[in-house]
């Protein structure tokens, strides 16, 4: 089976509907024609500078949310990034064959860095897309199914790939993106020009897996729409209304046609909120329930991640060697 490769930081306490919608729900749907390895990115977290025992703890929250959200550890391997010491040792050879003005260009890192300022900024949130990039080819990697900001990232992945073959000889596989056409790009409920984000400075706008269900249906009968009401789908002139009816579509199954027939006519944003509110709460209530039993006994899920890890070592460790004899690295005894 070809592989497939995805990861998220654990950053905060909850995944947010855009994490699910963008990423894990094509996650779980290549599960089976892949040999998917998903990972907790903590090393990328820790450029942010979280708090110890808060990157401790939401590294399990994150890896039971993986399998809350329909992983299958039996099937795919799930672990922690820190567990398998060859990402930060290829992030580094990776380092030495980027251009600083390359990833300089990186949006994300423009976007944090220019947040924090030249003071609160760190190497590690500049160097991020080459571990991004280590992370992916320690697996020959094929597939990389992640939601529409990490686009510039897989294409820097893409091109190291390329340039590491051209100088040294055929070793990384070069993988490609998984971009959900619908729902690459979940937009904030409360500013709908902007995409919901887990350091967003207004966090009404985001859906959280893990929040009760009576906030997050506050949440949509609040989400920012327009004056317009009519019901249709035009993400330029109305995304608070497109973003409605993507989410509605993701979580029904319906079409976005079928779906403006059914809402249009006079004040019906009223009734597409009720529904998106219900449709939002019934996929995260078992999650929410299946996050609580996980930790309850996080001796279980820290075993599988044992085993993940194990397993992903037995992959990325060759795939390291090649590459460290590839650039003349001189065995070790
Ligand atoms: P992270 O943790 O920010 O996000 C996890 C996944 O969620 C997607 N996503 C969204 N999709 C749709 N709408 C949104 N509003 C939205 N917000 C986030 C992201 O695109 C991502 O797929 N750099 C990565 C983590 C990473 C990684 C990797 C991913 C590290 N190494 C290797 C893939 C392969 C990140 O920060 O994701």
């Amino acid at each position: 089976q070809p592989r497939l490769f995805s990861g998220m930081q654990p950053t905060h306490d909850s995944l947010h509907l855009g994490n699910y919608l963008g990423a894990q729900v094509n996650w779980v749907r290549m599960q089976d024609e892949f040999d998917a390895f998903f990972c907790v990115v903590d090393q990328h977290a820790l450029t942010v500078a979280p708090d110890p025992a808060e990157l401790r703890r939401r590294t399990r929250v994150t890896a039971a949310q993986y399998l809350a959200g329909g992983v299958d550890p039996e099937r795919s391997t799930v672990f922690v990034q820190s567990h398998v010491p060859e990402h930060a040792q290829l992030a580094w050879i990776l380092d030495c064959i980027t251009g600083f003005g390359e990833a300089a260009r990186m949006t994300q890192f423009k976007d944090k860095s220019g947040k924090r300022g030249q003071e609160g900024t760190n190497v590690g949130l500049f160097a991020y897309p080459m571990l991004m990039a280590a992370d992916i080819l320690l697996y020959d990697t094929a597939a990389v199914p992640v939601g529409d900001d990490q686009r510039q990232h897989l294409e820097l992945a893409r091109n190291l790939a390329q340039r590491f073959n051209a100088r040294y000889g055929d070793t990384f596989v070069v993988p490609e993106a998984h971009i959900p056409s619908e729902t690459a790009r979940i937009m904030s409920l409360a500013e709908p020009t902007a995409k919901m984000s887990k350091s967003a400075d207004n966090q009404a706008g985001n859906l959280m897996m893990l929040d009760e269900p009576k906030v997050n249906t506050k949440k949509v009968k609040s989400a920012v729409t327009d004056t317009d009401n009519a019901v249709r789908f035009d993400p330029d002139a109305k995304p608070g209304i497109a973003n409605l009816l993507r989410i509605h579509a993701a979580l029904s199954g319906d079409s976005i046609d079928t779906l403006v027939e059914r809402y249009a006519g006079e004040n019906r944003y009223g009734a597409l909120k009720t529904d998106v509110a219900e449709l939002v709460v019934a996929v995260q209530q078992p999650f929410k329930q299946r996050v609580d039993e996980l930790l309850a006994d996080p001796g279980e899920l820290d075993a599988i991640l044992a085993r993940g890890a194990d397993r992903a070592r037995e992959v990325a460790a060759p795939t390291l060697a090649k590459a460290y004899d590839a650039v003349g690295f001189l065995p070790a005894g």
